[in-house]
């Protein structure tokens, strides 16, 4: 398929490096079309590991890389990572990054961390990577771009004209330190020497591509249930990873996706605050966090781990148009006797649902209603093929596909990426 979108469909950490690492083969150029290093993959070949936050995880495969304009790029990190892989020997030639991005600013991060203090028991539980500040500043049309880079005197303008705001917010508002403009325009104008040859019209770029015949494949980060609009708002991240955004981010028509792959993890973990109503109760909690290595790639935070929640992923199916699941860490069950899996919520009133709820104050009160699935208590390792899985575990995989009425391609069995099976 030309165009393919891949979509985590929870809470994030569902795995999509890796299934974007393993599509990426059959690829020509994958994208990212929203989020910034927020993001964190970790992709594992052979003895080597390697943890991505801005670049598509198809450079991995030495494939051309997109950063769209709708993501956000903080050029540290960038950069930081541009340099470890051409230090491991991997060329960076082919990463293309849109001019209409915009730039994380030293003040979106310290907003970031200075705002999350200042909500205390309410904080979102942000990344603090500066990711809802960059947004809000393009919404407002304050924010700097990647393509300000280009031309030094309009860089240092728009730093001084966001600078004049910035630091009166971060002093009178946060009580914190305001930046020195003569500071901030020799780090960033420092950044643009390295960040020029990257800069591309990258909407032209990937539409020329398409009009070729080449496949495309566009790497969602974060996931549904984060999306600034359809997610669990306001424990949400500031852009829109669903499926349909790939053509807001990369710029070409929404007509143009052909394909959507939702990712979901064989079970459920969500980092940071908001309401998670498979979310496991007891020390079976713990239990999935070390087996699934459940800890956070960017922040190292603990994620909380709950049951497959079949609600919220039929949910992701209807906002992203789901035509395929790709199942992942099935193996992380193994361990447990009994594999429930939640089927419907109860409200308030009594009443059971099978659809997400629209209100908040429903999702907040939702209870699992769970169904108890056999467990296989058998290791996957050795797993080459769907017809090797143990009884049980075909039949876990079939039962989410009867649920969704989509079906499950991919399993993930392991950590390699060769721990993909692959179905017709
Ligand atoms: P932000 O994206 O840093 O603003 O964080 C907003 C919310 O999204 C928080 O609950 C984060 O924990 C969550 N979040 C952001 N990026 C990821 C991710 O890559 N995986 C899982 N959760 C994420």
């Amino acid at each position: 398929m030309p165009a393919t979108v891949i979509v985590g469909a929870q809470w994030g950490d569902e795995g999509k490096g890796k299934i974007v690492d393993l599509l990426a083969q059959d690829s020509d150029i994958v994208c990212r079309y929203q989020g910034g290093p927020n993001a964190g993959h970790t992709i594992v070949v052979g003895d080597e590991t390697f943890k991505i936050r801005a670049l598509p995880s198809g450079i991995v495969r030495g494939k051309p890389c997109v950063i769209g304009n709708g993501c956000v790029v903080d050029p540290d990190v960038l950069i930081g990572e541009l340099d470890e892989f051409e230090q491991r020997g991997r060329s960076t030639a082919q990463v293309y990054v849109s001019g209409n991005a915009h730039l994380i600013m030293p003040w979106h991060l310290a907003i970031d961390q200075a705002s999350e203090r200042r909500l205390g028991r309410l904080a979102i539980g942000t990344t603090r990577r500066g990711i809802g500040p960059c947004y809000a500043d393009k919404a407002m049309r304050l924010g700097i771009r990647v393509q300000d880079v280009l031309d030094p005197k309009i860089l240092r303008q728009k730093i001084e004209v966001a600078l004049a705001e910035k630091n009166l917010w971060l002093q009178r508002v946060y009580e914190t330190e305001p930046f020195d403009l003569e500071t901030v325009a020799a780090q960033y104008e420092g950044y643009a020497q390295r960040l020029r040859p990257y800069v591309t019209d990258t909407s032209l770029y990937v539409y020329n591509a398409l009009r070729d015949g080449k496949f495309v494949l566009f790497e969602g980060a974060q996931a549904t249930l984060l999306d600034l609009d359809h997610g669990t708002y306001p424990f949400v991240t500031s852009s829109n990873p669903v499926a349909s955004a790939a053509a807001t981010g990369v710029g070409i028509g929404a007509g143009r996706i052909d394909r959507v792959i939702g990712v979901a993890k064989a079970y459920v973990t969500r980092v940071g605050e908001g309401p998670f109503p498979s979310e496991i109760e007891g020390p079976a909690q713990d239990t999935m966090r070390e087996l699934g290595h459940e800890y956070g790639t960017v922040t190292g935070r603990s994620r909380r781990c709950g049951w497959l929640d079949l609600v919220a992923l039929r949910y992701a199916v209807r906002v992203n148009g789901i035509d395929q699941l790709a199942l992942t860490k099935l193996d992380v069950l193994s361990h447990f006797a009994e594999v429930p899996v939640c089927v419907r919520y109860t409200l308030r009133g009594g009443e059971e649902t099978r659809d997400f709820p629209a209100h908040q104050s429903d999702f907040h009160a939702a209870k699992p209603v769970l169904e108890t699935l056999a467990g296989w208590s058998e290791t996957l390792d050795d797993c080459t093929s769907v017809d090797d899985l143990p009884e049980a575990a075909r039949r876990y995989v079939e039962f989410v596909e009867r649920e969704l009425d989509v079906e499950v391609t991919l399993i993930g069995t392991g950590a390699e990426r060769t721990n993909v099976l692959t179905r017709a």
